[in-house]
């Protein structure tokens, strides 16, 4: 195993603002594991297992942690199934089930992040969502100090959740079995996507979605973010017909497992009227308003300002309470 001291937040998260972490352990190996649990011990600092760094904003100054992440990026294909290695870039996987022929992710295309990172926040976009796909995963439990195999069944998957996230840090995911299908499965109701011809083979659906996120996302050779800052509200029906009667132009979302979203980006962009308002080096992004940018030069500081200040507004001028969907470390 590697560990490193002192490492920037530029260089592993993709926001790329903040200060160091005081300490990154890279696992190279399940045998590390052991090690890596006495070391955090000894440091008497929380262990907090990262991923790809996509979904996180560092502090400006010193985190006092050990962050872990798994090294492993196998991905290995057995018919309909592919077991992957947490550390896995998750395009990659992506992009090779689709060249294997293989449906259930290609409207994943193009997320940032690793394949642990996925699974923890369960990952969605384009009316598709990981959970769908998932068989079982394998992680390394701190509390029981031992590996083990969790099915999807015990994975307590929601709009993005996942026992993973909401047992914070209890669990390093080691690797993901995902089932997916030789039969084609397109899925093209959101709007994004309806053009498509329902023939179309999965290559194209994988293109046709590169090219809206291209649209929509802030280029990462240019810009720090870490997609949707905030998590689109979950509200029972009263409550959304309430938002309706004050916004009737207001779209909904029903919820696979109950539920109703509230397209939080659109109030951003048509109430709040914030789609590329800038507040030093931070943007509610141009062309996607719950998208945070950073510029080069900002600071978590000036993130965490800006937050707050959008939570007060949706908070005075919606009624509406929004939370992160990033982590804020
Ligand atoms: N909308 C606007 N203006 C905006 C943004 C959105 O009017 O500036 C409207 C859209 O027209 C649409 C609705 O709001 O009617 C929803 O927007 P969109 O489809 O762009 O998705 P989103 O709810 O803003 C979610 C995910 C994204 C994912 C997209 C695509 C969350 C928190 N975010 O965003 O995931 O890529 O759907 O399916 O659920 C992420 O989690 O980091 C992320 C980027």
């Amino acid at each position: 195993m590697k560990i490193e001291e002192n490492v920037p937040f530029s260089t592993i998260t993709t926001f790329k603002v903040g200060g160091v972490a005081r300490y990154l352990i890279t696992l190279e190996s399940l045998d590390d594991l052991p090690e890596a649990v006495a070391f955090a011990k000894r440091t008497s600092l929380p262990l907090v297992p990262i991923g790809g760094g996509s979904n996180i904003l560092g502090p400006d100054g010193v985190l006092d942690a050990v962050l872990v992440r798994v090294q492993d990026d196998t991905r290995v294909f057995a018919d309909e199934t592919v077991t992957v290695g947490a550390g896995a870039s998750w395009d990659r996987v992506v992009r090779e089930a689709v060249e294997h022929g293989l449906w259930g992710i290609e409207n994943l295309s193009a997320i940032p992040g690793t394949m642990g990172g996925a699974v923890v926040q369960n990952i969605g976009a384009y009316g598709a969502v990981l959970s769908d796909v998932i068989e079982s995963v394998r992680v390394f439990d701190t509390h029981q100090g031992m590996v083990r195999e969790v099915l999807k069944s015990q994975s307590a998957f929601g709009y993005r959740t996942s026992i993973y996230k909401s047992e914070r840090d209890r669990f390093i995911i080691l690797s993901a079995t995902l089932k997916l299908s030789f039969a084609p499965k397109p899925n093209l109701g959101y709007a994004d996507l309806k053009s498509l011809d329902a023939s179309s083979p999965v290559n194209k659906i994988r293109d046709a979605v590169l090219h809206v996120r291209a649209q929509k996302f802030p280029d990462l050779s240019e810009f720090g973010t870490a997609g949707s800052f905030f998590l689109n509200p979950i509200v029972d029906a009263d409550t959304a017909r309430a938002l309706q009667s004050r916004f009737p132009n207001m779209p909904v979302f029903d919820l696979p497992e109950g539920g109703i979203k509230i397209p939080l980006g659109w109030f951003f962009e048509h109430v709040l009227q914030l789609k590329g308002v800038r507040s030093g080096a931070v943007e509610a992004w141009r062309a996607q308003a719950l998208v945070i940018a950073a510029h080069p030069g900002a600071t978590s500081e000036e993130i965490k300002n800006f937050v707050a200040h959008v939570t007060d507004r949706a908070k005075k001028e919606l009624q509406i309470d929004i939370v992160p969907e990033v982590r804020v470390l």
